[in-house]
């Protein structure tokens, strides 16, 4: 039987939120998992534009593409599935409004948490505002799903909050410490907001079981007394764009991620890529990360809402309704530096110029995940390669060497 959810996703406008919105719209989920989603995206356009949803009516053939009022603070599609209020998160009384709007038509089944900054070099010099900012619409966000009686969130988290581990070399799990190393300040927000949301979940486990009270001596699983599921993603470094060339990334500025950087190179922006030190303890000197790409990403949390929702269709998913769960999402692979660089080249058809630099402060050596949790429990496993991901970048780059602002 077809059921239909209703997601509230912040920030979706953005770089992964938008192709979050692929995957969720796409004809091929439905048949998949037998929900029907629509969405409701809430974006301030603090750093993207809504020009990207266009290009998600457009790569999911909704009906009648996607519009915007003349003022551009909303917008929808004909059939009323990608609906777009232009909201900052954070203000109380803007989201309830979009809370109060969407009651009388059944509210929201989930939430998915995307919205936030996430410029690290920025987060150094602008604190308070990355607090602000992160925390704030964390807490607005989750204070609104108490009071309209929405209660599973799929939140956006990041491999960063492991900090420098004490074994580099070895696969991120789960279960491995978090919080005392981080190396910067975007990062501790992640790590505070995963703080916050566990100590949200815990207050919402039975009395009975608290303590050890109740009749099976508080052996029983809290799950089942515990209204809210809550499904913490700790993104490693997503990387590439959608297969169609017609969204990706659009990083305003100076790209701070190295993807976006060589290929806004490799399209004759910028000179050359720095490398940011080649005298790490890798094989080749340069810094090793798990890249995944965006669109395995996306696919990632509609199975972080099937799981929350007590869905068990995949060949090993489990359900995690009731439950607070961590996943690591990335390939469990890692690539350096110059592994990017040469991949990216292959795609181009041209080799990319490099010149090497000084360490980047706070970098850390090697950052790969162990993504078995996430393959077990809730049937996810990243399919797309480095090959896929320099492909689709370089098809999005070629198509859009200003991104969405030619089009807006
Ligand atoms: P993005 O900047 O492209 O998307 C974030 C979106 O949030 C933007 O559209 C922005 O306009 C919106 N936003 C910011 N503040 C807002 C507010 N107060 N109210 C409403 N909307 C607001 O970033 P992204 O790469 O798509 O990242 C999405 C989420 O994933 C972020 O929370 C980010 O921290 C997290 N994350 C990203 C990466 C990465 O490498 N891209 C890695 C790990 C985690
Ligand atoms: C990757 C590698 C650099 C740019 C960051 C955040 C993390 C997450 C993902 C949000 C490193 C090297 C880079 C360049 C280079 N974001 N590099 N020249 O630092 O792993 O992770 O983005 O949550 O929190 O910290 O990603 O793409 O910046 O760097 O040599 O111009 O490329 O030193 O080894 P990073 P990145």
């Amino acid at each position: 039987m077809v059921t239909h959810k209703r997601v509230l996703v912040t920030g979706g406008c953005g770089y992964i939120g938008s192709h979050t919105l692929v995957s969720l719209l796409d004809p091929s989920t439905a048949s998949r998992t037998n929900v029907v989603y629509s969405v409701v995206v809430v974006d301030n356009l603090v750093n993207s534009s809504s020009e990207s949803l266009r290009r998600v009516a457009d790569v999911v053939a909704l009906d009648g593409g996607f519009a915007t009022s003349d003022d551009g603070l909303s917008g929808r599609d004909a059939g009323g599935r990608l609906e777009f209020r232009k909201v900052d998160c954070a203000d109380i009384s803007a989201l309830r409004a979009v809370f109060e709007e969407f009651a009388p038509l059944g509210g929201f089944d989930a939430a998915v948490h995307f919205a936030g900054l996430k410029a690290v070099g920025e987060s150094k010099s602008m604190p308070l505002r990355y607090y602000e900012v992160n925390l704030g619409t964390t807490l607005t966000l989750l204070d609104l799903m108490e009071e309209y009686g929405c209660r599973s969130i799929v939140f956006s988290s990041s491999a960063t909050v492991y900090g420098v581990a004490k074994d580099e070399k070895a696969k991120l799990k789960e279960t491995d410490e978090v919080g005392t190393t981080i190396t910067n300040c975007y990062g501790r927000t992640k790590y505070m907001i995963e703080q916050i949301l566990q100590d949200f979940h815990a207050s919402h486990e039975s009395s009975q079981h608290e303590g050890g009270g109740g009749d099976d001596g508080g052996k029983r699983d809290a799950a089942k007394d515990n209204p809210w599921s809550v499904v913490v993603l700790r993104y490693f470094n997503p990387a590439g764009a959608h297969p169609s060339g017609k969204m990706g990334e659009d990083p305003s500025g100076v790209p701070n991620n190295l993807m976006p950087f060589v290929a806004q190179v490799a399209v004759g922006r910028r000179p050359h890529v720095t490398v940011f030190g080649n005298d790490y303890d890798t094989p080749d000197g340069t810094g090793v990360r798990d890249y995944l790409h965006v669109m395995d990403l996306a696919d990632g949390h509609v199975a972080a809402l099937g799981y929350a929702d007590g869905a068990t269709t995949g060949d090993n998913s489990r359900s995690g309704r009731g439950k607070l769960s961590t996943f690591n999402l990335g390939t469990g692979t890692g690539y350096s530096v110059l592994d990017m660089v040469d991949a990216f080249g292959r795609a181009v058809g041209r080799p990319i110029p490099v010149v090497v630099g000084p360490r980047r402060p706070g970098d850390v050596t090697i950052y790969m995940a162990d993504p078995t949790r996430a393959k077990e429990e809730m049937g996810w496993e990243a399919r797309k390669d480095l090959d896929d991901m320099c492909r689709d970048l370089w098809s999005w780059q070629t198509n859009n060497p200003n991104g969405y602002r030619d089009a807006a």
